[in-house]
């Protein structure tokens, strides 16, 4: 028997002891609506328990592993070439929500144990993945060669055409030892390959803004110079590049086809929402000829939330559901849909507002002018529904506020219309949704975290 049965045995009492057997939901996520009166009572129930103070933040609760999680990941962005690595780490080094990392924690933390394969996941996780996320994907010579970081033994220009052969295999490594799995920090049972996929969705995350900088023109971001105005938009797109390109490296050593499928398929509706976003709601965006106003507009809705899906919930939804995935959740089980439906609804939510904010943000608060995405040309929620008040909203939004005083008349419009208080009612909406499909969960510290986190994206009070 491999030595490490018995340390994943002991995984299995620790994580069984936590979770009653009845607890353990399999089906689908719309079979397991229907049995809803056999399970924990919805999340929203649960407010009624314990009261707001007791309730852990969801910051809090993973503070060390977010704190652990930054510092490591600096040293995934290392390069010979000190500009690079400058670039790569340069929104690192500010304070930011984290928040995409966040909830890969909690819901590793909250799924974790739950799946049919969380043993022989957890046992892999902690033995041979452990020690392999940190190595190169292949040999070192051919991973690094032409690279300036190539070490001084590796093949140089004038051997490259020398043939190597390949290094003999090595001995069949001893099997994987027990403490390795009793190193796991035994309140969180979060698996190593989980932390490593929170630094990858966070790496892809930085590298959208760093191009989204670009072409936005952004001069600041978080209140100090964006990388554009730092280092010029040449650097910071390869930049941007070079993380993606790390983050890839590190996907693919978590030995998980699902986990890398979902996340590469993150990236492609980035640049798939960017693209929405830049042609425009409407008619050329969906190539749909529009005649009345009131089509147009549905239309302009359809797209609008396209692309927040795509630009935003994407990332949030299928990093969360390969959070689930990774801790040995299977096809069929309800947990990979619960989180796949709850950051879809989380990441809405957190456009929505973030679509406000901007009708509300000033240099002073959030270190850029109020207006800036109509200034972009975009006609997001606010002013979506301000057209359904004001019809000379559709004129400007046509033209993509080009025309002169177009973005004030438009800021005044929205300002006189219930657009701002509509695009919150619609993003509490999708956050009630987030939080309801918690309800089959079966209760944790990290499920109540995520009800709270439901109610702070819509307060934003951080
Ligand atoms: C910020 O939006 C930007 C995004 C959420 C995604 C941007 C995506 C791309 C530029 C596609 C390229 C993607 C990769 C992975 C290289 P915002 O402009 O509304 O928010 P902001 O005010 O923070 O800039
Ligand atoms: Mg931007």
């Amino acid at each position: 028997m491999p030595r490490w049965t018995s340390a994943a045995a002991s995984v299995r009492f620790a994580s069984r002891a936590r979770i009653p057997a009845t607890r353990r939901q399999h089906s689908a996520l719309a079979t397991a609506a229907q049995a809803q009166q056999t399970r924990p009572p919805p999340a929203s129930a649960l407010a009624l328990g314990p009261t707001p103070t007791q309730r852990p933040d969801p910051y809090t609760l993973l503070t060390p592993e977010l704190n652990q999680l930054r510092t490591s990941l600096l040293s995934l962005l290392g390069s010979s070439h000190p500009s690079l690595s400058e670039i790569a780490q340069y929104y690192f080094l500010h304070p930011s929500k984290q928040l995409r990392p966040l909830l890969v924690l909690l819901f590793s933390r909250a799924t974790n144990s739950l799946g049919r394969d969380w043993d022989s996941k957890a046992s892999a996780a902690c033995t041979e993945h452990k020690d392999e996320l940190d190595r190169p994907l292949t040999r070192p010579d051919v991973l690094n060669d032409w690279n300036p970081s190539m070490p001084d033994h590796t093949a140089s220009f004038s051997s490259v055409f020398d043939l190597h052969p390949p290094s003999r295999p090595k001995a069949s490594s001893p099997p994987p030892s027990s403490s390795l799995l009793a190193s796991l920090p035994p309140h969180t049972l979060i698996l190593p390959t989980q932390l490593r996929l929170a630094q990858i969705v966070e790496m892809i995350h930085v590298a959208s803004l760093l191009h989204d900088d670009v072409i936005d023109k952004s001069p600041l971001r978080r209140g100090a110079p964006s990388a554009p105005a730092a280092f010029g938009n040449k650097l910071a797109v390869l930049g941007g590049d070079f993380l993606l390109g790390r983050a890839s490296a590190a996907l693919s050593r978590l030995g998980e086809n699902e986990v890398v499928e979902l996340i590469a398929s993150v990236i492609a509706n980035l640049v798939e929402g960017e693209i929405l976003q830049m042609r425009g709601a409407g008619q050329e965006a969906t190539g749909v000829a529009v005649g009345a106003k009131s089509a147009a507009a549905e239309d302009r809705w359809a797209v609008y939330l396209k692309k927040t899906y795509l630009k935003t919930a994407s990332l949030m939804a299928k990093g969360a559901r390969a959070a689930v995935v990774l801790g040995g959740c299977r096809e069929g089980e309800v947990w990979k849909e619960v989180a796949y439906a709850y950051g879809r609804n989380l990441g809405i939510a957190f456009q929505l507002v973030d679509d406000i904010l901007d009708y509300e943000a000033s240099e002073a608060t959030l270190g850029k002018p109020g207006g800036a995405d109509l200034r972009l040309g975009l006609a997001t929620g606010p002013a979506l529904y301000a057209y359904e008040e004001y019809p000379e909203m559709g004129p400007l939004i046509e033209r993509k506020f080009e025309g002169e005083g177009d973005v004030e008349l438009a800021l005044s419009l929205v300002r006189r219309s219930s657009g701002v208080e509509r695009t919150r009612d619609l993003a509490r909406a999708h956050a009630d949704k987030a939080r309801e499909v918690l309800g089959h969960l079966p209760e944790s510290d990290a499920r109540i975290a995520l009800e709270v986190l439901t109610e702070r994206v819509v307060k934003r009070t951080w």
